[in-house]
Order: structure tokens, then C-alpha cells, then sequence
């Protein structure tokens, strides 16, 4: 039965209803259709709106609704959206006093708090994965202090540096996301319940008790603000589209640094795929596939920004929109973030590529020159000389590392004996011990800071 039959003649087209109904993606809601209403029920019984034993009618019944739906007993179906099934089955199973849960209420508060009730766990569970992969970044970092690999600017060899610098830098970035929905999360903990359809209500409601029971700090302070707001879905859908910016560019080298042309990590057999005709193919589908869910994800900030683009106040059906695409991301992101985490679990580091990587193409040509400029030659003159050194090299098939101080010499007289231990990659990554450098010292202050800002989100 519709809640609203009353005002008409007719019912509504078979078409029509299937295009209007939400129950078949908004039953997801059912746990916090229930919560709320609990509360408001408390609330109109505290307030004495409902007598103490309707008030005990109306949450027994809701509870018992709750352990059905739970067992599988009870099947949500045959309504148009989740709040007129919970009411039309608590009327159905308890009657007269059922009648009076929507006293002071309207669908519309009702959504609003339903689904910031269900956004809020989901950037609580959001938070928890980050968490969990931004340490599984910090311990592949600590596996990765013994070696060193080449840092890369425009995809060309750039300066050698310590391999776990590579996994903190990610680690830092899913770091930023926890820390973003976080923000996120405080900033929708605000309650619109009580806002009714539009413009409040003339009953005596305590909207501080419904907040404080469903946890949130403080009801809405304008109702028609309360209803129509629809930021948290917006903020959530940012949040989760930044975080899958970083774990597509964490893809992509991944992707590229499996490959044999650079063979620094092996993706492990239980996260890549086969070829059905090429029998020594190792694709690395997985990381392919989150890099390309981006978009979609992409997709859902677009879709729920347009749609909050241009709606008249307060409430309107437009605001139904938010959930489907909602409802999508979360469960792709949650999908990604915890197959990455295993994924970063198991990645096999291979030290002996990455230091032969590291050593070639001139990766230490910087380290030449602050060499000399350390020796008082002018950082633009020890420039000039190291691109004449290196010209010199590819000219004669050598490399910085196999020269020997004659030779260095020949180029400028501030050389010595030092030089030759200078330009190896691992020395070059020792030496960049600045404060957030690529040295093995740096790095572990970096895992130690990383592991203690975590600590915030385990301990709250
Ligand atoms: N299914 C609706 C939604 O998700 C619930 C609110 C309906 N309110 C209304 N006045 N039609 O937005």
C-alpha cells in the first residue's frame, strides 16, 4: 500500500512506479531505517507524543522487524522505498500505534538521515582500509631499506634512491585519504531529522535527543538545508575519487615496474592472470582493471554533482538519484583497497634489478656535481663539466661507474680518489639524508612518522 493513496482516484502507471520506486537499491538501508526510527520513537515518547506503551509497541515491533529481516524470515519487497515497507510491516504486524511513528516526520528527514547514517559508516570502513593499506605500504617500505633503485622524473632514470621511499611515498598519499574522509565525516555527522517535509515541525520534538541517540553531534540548524543537502554523498564520492587517483597511478607502476624491460617487483601469481593462447604470459590484469575503474568512479562525482546542480530548495525526487551510484562506489573502493593491500603484501622485491637499474643510464650524474660543487666549483660550472663527462661516456661505452680518477681528472682538477665510491647508486641514495629524502636513514624516519600517524585513526 502506498503511504500517500489517499489523494487519489487512480493508482499509478505499472511504468510509472517502476521508474518511481527506489526499494530495489534503497533496501541497502534497512538497518539505519530502523536505528532512526527507534530514536524518533523514544523521542516522541520522551516528549509525549506517543504513550510510554505505544512507544514500547512501535520498538519491539521495529526490533522484531530488524531480527527478521536478519535471519532472512522477512523479505523486503512490495513497497515503493524502504521507509514505506518498514511502516506498512510494522502496521501489519503491530497495528494501531504503528500508525503514529510518522508523527513529526517526513520521508524526507527520514532519507536524509537514513543514508548520512549509512555514508557515515562507509567512511568509517573507508578510513579502516586506508589504514590497513597505507601499513602494508609502510612494511613493504621496511623490506625495501636494504635496496636501492632508481627514482624516475618523465619516465627517465632521474636519481638513485632508497627502494622503500618509493612504498612511503604511497603510503603518505592513502594517508592524506584517511585523513580526508575523515574530515569528511565530521563535517556530515549532523542531523536532519526533525527538518520534516521542509519547514520543521509543531510538535514539542527534542531534536538533541534523537542526535545524541543516532551519535551525531548536533541536529541540522535549517530544515530546509536539512532536508535537500546532499554534500556528505558529493564529499564521500571526492574522497573516494582522490583515493583512486593514487591507487591508479600505484597501478600503473606497478604495471610498468613488473615488466621485464624494468623487472624491479613481481606481482604474485594469486593477483595476475594468463593468456589463453601466449603460454608464458604473467599479466598483470588486476592493477590493469582498479586503474581502469577510475573512471567509473570518476564518473559517480560527476553524476551526483550534476544532480545537485540546479535543484530548487527543498526537497525534490531529484535527490533520489544519490544512492545508486553511492552504493557502486563504495563497493568498488572497498573491493580495491583491500585486494591492493594483499597485493602490496606480496610483492616480491627484486634488489639485484633495481641496483643494476639504478646504476645505469647516469642516475648518479646529479652526485658528480654536487661533488665538485662541494669542492667550491660552482654548481652550474660542475653542471657543465658532468654533461661533458657523461657526453664523453656514451660516446666511449662507459659508464660513471667503471671510470677511472685519470679519467675524471682529465675533466676537472677538484676529483680525488672519492669519486669512484661517490658514484655508487647505493652511496648516491645514502647521501640524500634530508629531511623527507630518499636515503635508508630518511626513510625509516618516514615509516616510524607514517606508523605513528596511523595511530590516530587505530586508537579513536
Ligand atoms: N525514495 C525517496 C528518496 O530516496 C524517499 C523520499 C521520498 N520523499 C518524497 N517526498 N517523495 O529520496
Amino acid at each position: 500500500m502506498k503511504l500517500w493513496q489517499g489523494r487519489f482516484d487512480a493508482p499509478t502507471a505499472k511504468d510509472a512506479d517502476e521508474f518511481n520506486d527506489s526499494l530495489p537499491f534503497d533496501k541497502k538501508l534497512w538497518r539505519e531505517d530502523i536505528t532512526a526510527s527507534v530514536a524518533h520513537a523514544k523521542m516522541l515518547g520522551k516528549c509525549g507524543m506517543i504513550s510510554e506503551s505505544e512507544c514500547d509497541e512501535i520498538c519491539g515491533g521495529l526490533e522484531a522487524i530488524y531480527a527478521d529481516i536478519e535471519s532472512g524470515t522477512l523479505e523486503i519487497k512490495d513497497a515503493e522505498d524502504i521507509h514505506s515497507f518498514m511502516e506498512n510491516e510494522l502496521v501489519a504486524r503491530i497495528g494501531e500505534s504503528g500508525k503514529k511513528l510518522h508523527t513529526a516526520r517526513s520521508r524526507n528527514d527520514q532519507v536524509a538521515t537514513d543514508f548520512r547514517l549509512y555514508v557515515r559508516s562507509s567512511a568509517d570502513r573507508a578510513i579502516r582500509s586506508l589504514c590497513a593499506l597505507t601499513e602494508s605500504l609502510a612494511e613493504k617500505a621496511e623490506s625495501g631499506l636494504k635496496y636501492v633503485m632508481p627514482g624516475y622524473t618523465h619516465l627517465r632514470k632521474a636519481q638513485p634512491m632508497c627502494a622503500g621511499h618509493f612504498f612511503n611515498a604511497y603510503a603518505e598519499m592513502f594517508l592524506r585519504d584517511a585523513d580526508r574522509f575523515f574530515a569528511s565525516r565530521k563535517r556530515m555527522n549532523v542531523m536532519p531529522l526533525g527538518s520534516g517535509a521542509l519547514a520543521g515541525t509543531s510538535y514539542p520534538i527534542d531534536r538533541n535527543m534523537t542526535a545524541a541517540l543516532l551519535d551525531f553531534d548536533k541536529p541540522c540548524e535549517n530544515s530546509l538545508d536539512g532536508v535537500s543537502d546532499r554534500d556528505f554523498v558529493a564529499e564521500y564520492l571526492f574522497d573516494a575519487a582522490v583515493t583512486m587517483s593514487h591507487l591508479s597511478r600505484l597501478c600503473e607502476d606497478l604495471i610498468l615496474y613488473s615488466a621485464e624491460e624494468f623487472g624491479y617487483f613481481e606481482i604474485p601469481d594469486a593477483y595476475s592472470t594468463g593468456s589463453s593462447i601466449m603460454p608464458q604470459k604473467k599479466n598483470p590484469d588486476i592493477p590493469e582493471l582498479m586503474r581502469g575503474k577510475t573512471g567509473r568512479m570518476y564518473g559517480h562525482l560527476m553524476a551526483i554533482l550534476t544532480t545537485l546542480k540546479g535543484i530548487p530548495l527543498a526537497y525534490n525526487k531529484d535527490l533520489q538519484e544519490d544512492k545508486e551510484g553511492f552504493f557502486d562506489a563504495e563497493k568498488q573502493l572497498t573491493a580495491c583497497l583491500g585486494i591492493m593491500a594483499e597485493l602490496i603484501d606480496n610483492l616480491i622485491l627484486k634488489g639485484n634489478r633495481m641496483k643494476k637499474a639504478a646504476e645505469s643510464d647516469f642516475s648518479c650524474a646529479t652526485d658528480v656535481a654536487d661533488y665538485l660543487a662541494k669542492k667550491g666549483v660552482p654548481f652550474r660550472t660542475a653542471h657543465s663539466v658532468t654533461g661533458r663527462i657523461v657526453r664523453w661516456c656514451i660516446a666511449e661505452g662507459r659508464t660513471l661507474q667503471n671510470m677511472t680518477i685519470e679519467e675524471y681528472l682529465s675533466f676537472d682538477e677538484h676529483f680525488d680518489v672519492d669519486i669512484c665510491e661517490t658514484v655508487r647508486a647505493k652511496n648516491c641514495a645514502e647521501a640524500r639524508t634530508s629531511y623527507g629524502g630518499a636515503s635508508p636513514k630518511s626513510v625509516k624516519e618516514n615509516i616510524r612518522s607514517i606508523k605513528k600517524r596511523l595511530m590516530k585513526y587505530i586508537t579513536d
